[in-house]
Parts: C-alpha cells; structure tokens; sequence
C-alpha cells in the first residue's frame, strides 16, 4: 500500500489551483469583436497541427465559463489560472480597445469571486495579435511599446479585483517553437528570427512586472518558466558540456537576466549573438523583483553531445528511444524532475517564492461504464505531489502548485489528441465528465 498524501501535508497557506490558457479552451475565435491572434492564422493553414484541427470552438469556455467554474468549485479547486486574449480586448493588437472582450473577462473574473476562487491572470500565453506579427511580432522591439500598453489595458480594466498576475507564459517555447523551429506560431525559422524574440521577450518580463507594479499597488507579480532536468547520457566530459548548455538554454536564459545575472553566455557562448540586440542599459531594465515565480515542468531531459546539430552542438535523446515510460507526448515521466527543478530554482539567493503553475500529463482516456478510471494521470499527479511534498520538507522555496490542466482541450501543435484534463470533454457535444483524477484531486484537496 502506497501512504495517501493530503494538501494538508504541505500546510495551511500553500497554494493550490488549475492552470489554463486562452487560446486551448475559450473559442468563439472571431465573437464579439476579438480580432485574429497568430494561433488561429497559425491553425487555419494545412499541416501546421495533427489532424489539421483548430481551436475555433475547442471547449467553448467563452460561453461555458460559468460551468467550467462551477466544476472546479465542485472539485474544491480554490485558485484559477487562466489568460487573458490579448487580441480579444486589443483586437489589432494597440489603440481601439474592445469592450465586449473586458466584459468577457469581468463576467469570468467576477464569477470566481463569487464562487469563492481566486483569479491569476496570465497575461501571454502564446496568442499574439496578428496584426502584430504582421509588423514582426517578437522580432521588432517596438513589441515592448506595444506590450506595456496592453498590459496597462489589463492592469487598469481588472486590477481592483485581480490581484495574481503572471507576465509571461514559458518564454522559451514561444520563442523556441515560435520563431526558430517554425512548429509553433507565427511559425517563423531561424536565428536571424529567434534572437531578437529572445531578447524582446526578455525585456518584455520586466515591463510587463513594472506596469502592473505601477497600477496595482497590492498585486503579487509572477512570470512562468517551462523547464527540464537536463541529465547527460553518461559521464563523458563531452556529454556533460553538451548538457550544460542545453540546460543554459532550457532552464536559464530568460530567468538570470531578471535577477541581474544577464545571460548564461558562458556556458552557451552562441548567446553572444544577442550583442546587436541589446542597447545601452538593457540589462539594467531587464531585472524586476517578482513576488514569485512559477515553474512549469513536465518531464526530464536526456542530452549527448552532437556535432551535426548547428550551434548549440548537442541532442535530446528522445524519450522513446530510451524506452522508459511516456505520456502521448512521448515525454518521459519521470517525478523527481519537479524536486530537482526546485531544488535548481532554490539555489538562486535572490530567487522570490516559487510556485509550480503546471504539472500535469495526457494519457489514452477511456469510458468504461461511463467513467474515465485514468489511473496513470492520478499516479502521476500523486508522484509528482510527493516530490514537491519532499522539497517542501527540506526547507525549499516552493509555495503552491497548479495542475495543467481543468478540461481536456487544444493542445497546440499537437490538436486534440492529447488530453490533459482532470475533466474529459466530449467536443461533438461539449458533455464534461470529471475523470478519476479530478474526483482523487477534489479528496486531496478536501479541506484544505
Ligand atoms: C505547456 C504550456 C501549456 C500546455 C502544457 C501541456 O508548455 O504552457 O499551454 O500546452 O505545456
């Protein structure tokens, strides 16, 4: 017999909650207004997402939200991260603003007060205004105007009654997948795009934090980070290079310029091509005191070094090659990553609180009987508790965890194939079932 955990294990202030973003679960893509984001230009083209699916509809939070927040209120969910569109409320991006959009989100926000559940706003998760990229997105700097005045929409529109808020979701993906793989949107390639992003979105950390510092005197400011525990195949010199850099890449490059330690470039010397981006004094505007921090983690990763693989000279060696266990995103699970990410994170002295603001896994759902018995995803969530239960234990700086994620939605790239959700959605008829897991959730959060 395995010991049952309890929130109550991680003591009376830690925080709990579920993790959303805007683009996977709202739809009504062109309702009331909202103008185009690069995710539904980025979906309408042909093979850029498994089984061409869109999120035009996806779970219809827009106009289930009311639902969707009764059910976290029946799972004893008490926070509620999700993000705002930002080309729902700004629909080119700047200038008109778009009333119905801020209504949208009152209507969201001002329910979860009244269930009781505490509002997070994200501010980006990954759904920029087209207009926008059709001026370069990411890659042109006057991003950092246009962002301070959509974060000064947000702040001044929902900041009496939000006061959780996080400025970016997982920069290094958005970049990464964005603007140098092409395999997310806008779906653009190369250095020449990813280098500018980077430095953009980094600088972006800051002003978004100081914009919201300045309207909402009593917010507590936060921005997220995907990471990995990058281990090397083996011991050889060669192998652990290689893993430093990946994990300089992975885990470091957009946090150290925020505390004042400016870019990892000694241990990813390709870095020192940021040079023509960076003017005179942004490294001093980079840094921002956030209350916390939110890390968002998965999986581990395996690295060796590679010479075919143009600059930063080593490889992930895929999860199923190395025939562990996977989810259906062919990530490896592997629960100690989250202590290790922690224990990592920690390290840091000028490191504000941490918080986990996702975790979570999508595995084959079936119904049997009418139920979803998903008892790998509550093995895995329970797995992952006890890491962050044992960080807690030896004095680590962790304060909270949120499950990525409520209701199975758009995952991306990867469409509606993997689902993440701790209630399943039936997309013909948007019919939510609570899964195992959500029912294991709701006990282990019981009075809490
Ligand atoms: C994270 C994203 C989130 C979701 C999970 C599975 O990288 O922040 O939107 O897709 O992965």
């Amino acid at each position: 017999m395995t010991k049952k955990i309890h929130s109550s294990d991680f003591g009376k202030n830690f925080i709990w909650g579920v993790s959303t973003a805007a683009f996977q679960i709202e739809g009504a893509h062109d309702k009331h207004g909202k103008g185009p984001s690069i995710w539904d230009v980025f979906t309408s083209r042909k093979g850029k997402i498994r089984g061409n699916d869109t999120a035009k509809t996806s779970c219809d939070f827009y106009h289930r939200y009311k639902e969707d927040i009764d059910l976290m209120k029946s799972l004893n969910i008490p926070n509620f991260r999700f993000s705002i569109s930002w080309s729902r409320i700004l629909p080119t991006g700047t200038g008109k603003i778009n009333t119905e959009g801020i209504a949208f989100y009152n209507r969201v926000i001002d329910y979860c007060l009244e269930q009781d559940i505490t509002p997070w706003i994200t501010l980006y998760h990954w759904d920029l205004p087209h207009e926008l990229e059709l001026k370069g997105g990411w890659t042109n700097r006057e991003i950092l105007d246009w962002f301070e005045e959509y974060t000064k929409v947000c702040a001044q529109s929902f900041g009496d009654r939000v006061k959780h808020w996080m400025v970016l979701n997982e920069p290094m993906v958005f970049t990464g997948g964005g603007y140098f793989l092409g395999v997310h949107a806008p779906g653009k390639k190369g250095m020449r795009n990813f280098l500018p992003a980077v430095h953009h979105a980094q600088l972006s950390q800051a002003v978004g934090g100081r914009m919201i510092r300045k309207w909402i005197h009593d917010a507590k400011i936060g921005t997220t980070y995907s990471c990995s525990y990058i281990v090397p195949k083996n011991k050889s010199p060669r192998n652990i290079r290689a893993a430093k850099r990946v994990d300089a890449l992975l885990n470091r490059l957009f946090i150290e310029p925020v505390l004042g330690l400016g870019y990892p470039e000694k241990d990813l010397p390709i870095l020192i091509k940021l040079k023509p981006f960076i003017l005179p004094g942004d490294m001093g505007k980079s840094q921002f005191e956030f209350d916390f921090i939110g890390i968002q983690n998965y999986t581990r990763e395996v690295v060796q070094h590679s010479y075919f693989i143009p600059y930063i000279k080593a490889k992930i060696i895929e999860a199923p090659k190395r025939k562990v266990i996977t989810t259906l995103m062919d990530w490896e699970v592997y629960p100690p990553s989250i202590y290790e990410m922690i224990r990592k994170y920690s390290e840091y002295c000028t490191m504000p609180n941490l918080i986990i603001t996702e975790n979570g896994a999508a595995f084959q759902d079936t119904f049997t009987e009418g139920k979803i018995k998903d008892k790998k995803r509550q093995k895995f969530l329970k797995d992952h508790l006890e890491q962050v239960l044992k960080a807690k234990k030896k004095g680590l700086n962790v304060h909270g965890y949120f499950v990525w994620t409520l209701t199975d939605n758009f995952e991306w790239a990867e469409g509606y194939h993997p689902g993440f959700g701790l209630v399943h959605v039936d997309f013909k008829t948007q019919k939510r079932t609570v899964k195992k897991s959500g029912k294991w959730y709701k006990n282990f959060l019981k009075d809490s």
